[in-house]
């Protein structure tokens, strides 16, 4: 992954793959060109590098020459195309190939033919390294494309970002959700983990995501994920993990500009840690930690027994119940422990302190990821 200025791409195309299809554009290009000497013209600033590539490859004697426009700002093409510098030389009676970088809309291509409308070229064939097919707005025929991609922003190998990300030899795609923090939160019954994830939410800007509180949202409005879920609850079957994780990409995709998410009722089973590895990856994103706050059984029994005597919970008032739930805890987190373990994504933290002193060893972890 790369930054460029604030944000962050993927790599997408290697630079062998980028060679690949350079040499596939030369090869067909030279076939059907034969013995014809060509001009061929690159649209600076974008494909300096395809053109350098693109000639060195080229099997037969050829000129090269440049025409510099600029169409983009930041990530948007616009209207206003600028003339930079136009054709310096005389190309009556010649057969020239442009060769771009990229089409995106095509309002640079219109500017092309634009300036080529007087010339008197014998032939004007179009050559792009990339093309976007759902962006591209106009009907010049494009002669040859090297490769068609998404609507995805790209950088590398000429193209730029405000400036940035010319120079590597192969290609990023911007990245669908930027930069995100995302942990599993985990405690047994009176850890403190509500009280925590309160302040971390506030601390790091991130969206707490309790499974219980999706599910009662859900099943309250009569969502149609929640209708379903409900349907296997009356039924007294467990919630298929199909459905919960829909639920949670519902969450996340509300919160696509959140620096990142609290993860907390889920996963419980492997199944289900490798789910949400695979719902954050489908987001270019992913689980960065497990936190399990950590607590001697004895004191939170007596922190639950405290609780039980105003909270009015019937299962903080029983110490069996209590010894129970904790034991519950750590026979399906152990699971989890291992599997975030392997991944050197396990963090145990102390949570015996006061409040202000959990968080800051919290902090201490999340400013580490
Ligand atoms: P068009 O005029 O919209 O076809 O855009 C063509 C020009 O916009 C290219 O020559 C690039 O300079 C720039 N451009 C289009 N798409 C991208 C991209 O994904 N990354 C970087 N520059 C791009
Ligand atoms: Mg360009």
């Amino acid at each position: 992954m790369i930054k460029l200025h604030d944000l962050y791409f993927k790599p997408f195309i290697s630079e062998q793959e980028v060679d690949d299809i350079v040499q596939k554009m030369v090869d067909e290009i030279a076939a059907d060109l034969g013995d014809v000497v060509p001009v061929f013209v690159g649209i600076l600033n974008g494909s300096f590098m395809f053109t350098s590539d693109f000639v060195k490859k080229y099997p037969k004697p050829c000129e090269v020459t440049f025409i510099k426009l600029a169409s983009y700002e930041g990530l948007k093409s616009t209207e206003d195309i600028q003339r930079l510098i136009g054709i310096t030389q005389d190309l009556t009676g010649r057969t020239v190939v442009i060769l771009e970088d990229i089409i995106d809309s095509g309002k640079t291509l219109a500017e092309v033919y634009r300036i080529f409308k007087n010339e008197k070229v014998k032939e004007l064939k179009i050559a792009t390294l990339f093309f976007k097919p759902e962006a591209y707005k106009k009907d010049f025929k494009l002669h040859y494309v090297g490769r068609e991609i998404p609507n995805k922003f790209i950088v590398g190998y000429g193209l730029d970002y405000d400036g940035l990300g010319r120079e590597y030899p192969e290609v990023f795609q911007l990245k669908t959700t930027q930069h995100m923090t995302n942990i599993v939160l985990f405690g047994p019954p009176g850890a403190g983990k509500g009280t925590q994830a309160n302040f971390l939410k506030e601390k790091y800007n991130l969206v707490h995501i309790s499974t219980g509180d999706v599910f009662r949202f859900n099943i309250k409005n009569e969502t149609a994920l929640g209708m379903l879920a409900k349907s296997y609850m009356d039924k007294g079957d467990l919630v298929p993990d199909k459905v919960t994780i829909d639920m949670l990409n519902a969450e996340v995709e509300k919160n696509a500009d959140a620096n990142g998410f609290i993860f907390d009722g889920f996963p419980r089973t492997n199944a289900q840690a490798e789910s949400l590895d695979n719902l954050m990856n489908s987001k270019d994103s992913q689980i960065n930690a497990m936190i399990a706050l950590e607590v001697d059984d004895e004191i939170l029994v007596q922190r639950l027994l405290e609780r039980g005597k105003t909270s009015g919970r019937p299962d903080d008032a029983d110490e069996g119940i209590i010894r129970n739930r904790i034991k519950e805890y750590y026979d399906k987190t152990a699971i989890l422990k291992d599997y975030y373990s392997a991944q050197g994504k396990y963090y145990g933290v102390d949570g015996v302190g006061s409040i202000e002193e959990i968080t800051q060893r919290l902090s201490g972890v999340i400013d580490t990821l």
